[in-house]
């Protein structure tokens, strides 16, 4: 599959369409690598088919729109909340799974290469989620296969589905993403869910704030291509300077993975810590999420709150994930 298919030029690859499929979709063979493809009419008809997906499973359960599809679920970074979601997705359609979470049980514990291992599931699957540690192994992937990939996390890079499932759950929570105030806290430099977040917000009026550790500010890249998209930013000192205007509060663990130092990371890794206490200071109508794990950044306490969203927020997922999953496959 190649590359990089922008939102305006989304090619079919596969002359050979199974029965049933629709080539003339739009995301038909779409590969998921940033959410630099999307625009603002992608999002709303990918929030569109999500809600269809959400009542449907109200109203049925499963159904049978992806019956006898495949996906390959190749994960070589743990997950919890992505590789299952996209599993029960599948499931949720009438699906099938192969799950290859546990990479250390594949062939690929014996030195195999990410092309051959993806050429060999394309063979089996008609879909590819991966996550994997290197930044561009979701576009090396795409360029061996002839069947979608969809990044699940590619190291310190992107993590497009889990933007997409955020930004989901900013608008059906607050109604609306224009004209918010989004506060990103905690490690903004290895976080790669602020990554993909930040860009996908830059297609609306929002304002941004960062408050990171020092070590950890949001990438220059990043920060560069928002102001670029004119996007207001600002770096504040600390959450209680900007916790009172703030709408979206967006906290992230500390990526201990991804420390070369465990001495560095110890330093950081408890300096930020929201409970019922911080709460006081924020706005009524305003939501805290997290794309989890959590370790300690968001205390109990707080799940209570109506304005913790973290948990609908992984529900939210299951939504976006299914609609995606049948726009490339060329069900929606
Ligand atoms: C995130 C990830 O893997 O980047 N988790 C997730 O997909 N929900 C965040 C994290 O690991 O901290």
């Amino acid at each position: 599959m190649a590359t990089f298919v922008p939102a305006t030029d989304r090619r079919v690859r596969s002359p050979h369409l199974p029965f049933g499929d629709r080539r003339e979709t739009p995301y038909y063979g779409m590969d998921i690598l940033s959410v630099l493809q999307f625009r603002r009419e992608d999002l709303e008809y990918i929030f569109g088919v999500a809600k269809e997906m959400r009542s449907m499973v109200e109203r049925v359960g499963t159904f049978d729109l992806l019956k006898g599809k495949i996906l390959a679920n190749l994960f070589y970074e743990p997950s919890t909340r992505t590789s299952s979601s996209f599993l029960a997705a599948m499931e949720r359609m009438g699906g099938s799974v192969i799950p290859i979470n546990e990479v250390t049980y594949s062939s690929v514990a014996k030195g195999e290469s990410l092309p051959d291992t993806i050429r060999t599931l394309q063979a089996y699957a008609d879909v590819i989620v991966l996550r994997h540690p290197e930044v561009g192994s979701a576009q090396l992937a795409a360029q061996y296969a002839s069947k979608p990939i969809i990044n699940a996390g590619d190291g310190v890079g992107e993590h497009p589905t889990q933007a997409l499932l955020d930004l989901f759950t900013i608008e059906e929570e607050l109604g609306r993403v224009d004209g918010l105030t989004v506060t990103m806290l905690g490690d903004l430099k290895y976080g790669r869910t602020v990554h993909s977040l930040a860009r996908l917000l830059a297609s609306f009026e929002v304002r941004i704030n960062y408050v990171s550790p020092e070590i950890l500010p949001m990438p220059e890249e990043v920060v560069g291509e928002l102001e670029h998209r004119g996007i207001p930013q600002a770096r504040a000192a600390s959450l209680e300077a900007v916790l009172p205007e703030t709408d979206v509060l967006y906290v992230t663990r500390v990526q201990k993975e991804r420390f070369q130092d465990l001495e560095q990371y110890e330093q950081v890794k408890g300096a930020y810590v929201i409970t019922p206490e911080t709460l006081r200071r924020a706005k009524d109508e305003m939501i805290v999420m997290h794309p989890f794990p959590r370790v300690g950044e968001i205390s109990t306490e707080v799940d209570a709150d109506p304005r913790a969203a973290y948990f609908r927020q992984m529900e939210y997922g299951l939504y976006v994930r299914m609609a995606l999953l049948a726009m490339v496959l060329g069900k929606a």
